[in-house]
């Protein structure tokens, strides 16, 4: 045998031993596949092993051609049985889907209580004739302030209690900024009184967090104005959304208040379980708010109310402390 076919022959025997041990370390049918295409692929040292052969005598090519095909029929031979020996075992790939693996429960998403609550009071509203739309969350000082007849000495634009943006705009500090917007929106559609309009939304002050306040809280508003409104359609209005919410029979609580854009103002308390709750402020309309919505105090009157909605889910499911809707704690969050 000359030296260059004793050569080939012993690199043959390496690079079958190289793929055995490929094959026989694959662990699944994917690890398997990919050692097949290392073996006996078309980028394998195996198959470029048939380059050599020009380099033989007539008499000895024989020799080699015979092995070369000898070892790629025994590494085919040990992947099929490996494969038979993976599929006869039940072992799919390590991606694949494998039927005797126990389930996976899918978790189904839900409406936050805060925003079913939301959902609810909108609901009534509509039902009582109020119109619906959403307003800046980020207002200007004008809007939330200034035409609300709080001017810039009132103790609310206290540092204190707004958050500014570096731009100068506040976050509105509640969604009673949206009460001019509304009359104003309505002139410019060219309409006039009978309006009936309600906002949701994110509200913002720089309060301590405690059991019942959050820097951040939800409000709904609503504006009633017409020509003849007077505190009992405040009254009947909130009486027929607090048995709405809370159940035929529910006790407000109407307390003499101050707010700059109302007067006479009220805040009013509903009960609980731990005694009485404020759950909103609300008055009849200022004639300066008016004014400033473009419409003549003389002509027309409104009420206006605005509901802390965080405080209302927390009577409505029996939740204590108001951080616990801001936690978003899966446990918590599946019992609505
Ligand atoms: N904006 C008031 C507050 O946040 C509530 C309110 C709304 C009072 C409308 C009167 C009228 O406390």
């Amino acid at each position: 045998m000359s030296e260059p076919l004793a050569n080939l022959l012993t690199q043959l025997d390496d690079l079958q031993q190289q793929a055995a041990d490929a094959i026989a370390a694959a662990a699944d049918p994917k690890a398997l596949d990919a050692a097949r295409v290392a073996t006996l692929g078309k980028k394998a040292p195996l198959s470029g092993m048939n380059r050599f052969l020009k380099d033989l005598s007539k008499e000895e090519k024989p020799a080699f051609g015979q092995r070369l095909n000898q070892v790629k029929k025994q590494l085919e031979a040990a992947l099929a049985e490996k494969l038979e020996n993976f599929e006869a075992a039940g072992v799919g790939p390590a991606d694949g889907l494998d039927v005797t693996l126990p389930g996976i429960r899918a978790t189904v998403g839900r409406r936050h209580p805060l925003m079913q609550t939301a959902e609810r009071v909108k609901d009534v509203m509509v039902g009582l004739g109020f119109s619906y739309d959403d307003y800046p969350e980020i207002e200007t000082e004008h809007f939330n302030f200034d035409a609300l007849n709080t001017p810039d000495w009132h103790p609310a634009r206290d540092m204190h209690d707004t958050f500014y943006t570096p731009s100068g705009h506040v976050m509105r500090t509640h969604t009673s900024a949206f009460q001019t917007r509304a009359m104003r929106a309505m002139l410019a559609a060219g309409k006039a009184p009978p309006l009936r309009a309600m906002t949701f939304g994110r509200c913002y002050r720089n309060d301590e967090v405690d059991a019942t306040h959050m820097p951040v809280f939800h409000q709904l508003d609503a504006i009633a104005i017409d020509k003849h409104i007077g505190f009992a359609d405040l009254k009947a209005t909130l009486l027929k959304l607090a048995e709405a919410l809370f159940g035929v029979g529910a006790e407000l609580r109407f307390r003499p208040s101050y707010f700059p854009f109302t007067t006479p103002s009220a805040e009013v308390d509903v009960m609980t379980e731990r005694g009485w709750m404020e759950i909103l402020g609300a008055g009849m309309t200022r004639p300066e708010v008016l004014r400033h919505g473009g419409l003549d105090p003389d002509v027309y009157q409104g009420f206006a109310f605005g509901l802390g909605i965080d405080r209302i889910a927390m009577k409505r499911h029996g939740v204590a402390d108001i951080r616990l809707l801001y936690e978003n704690e899966d446990a918590f969050l599946r019992q609505f």
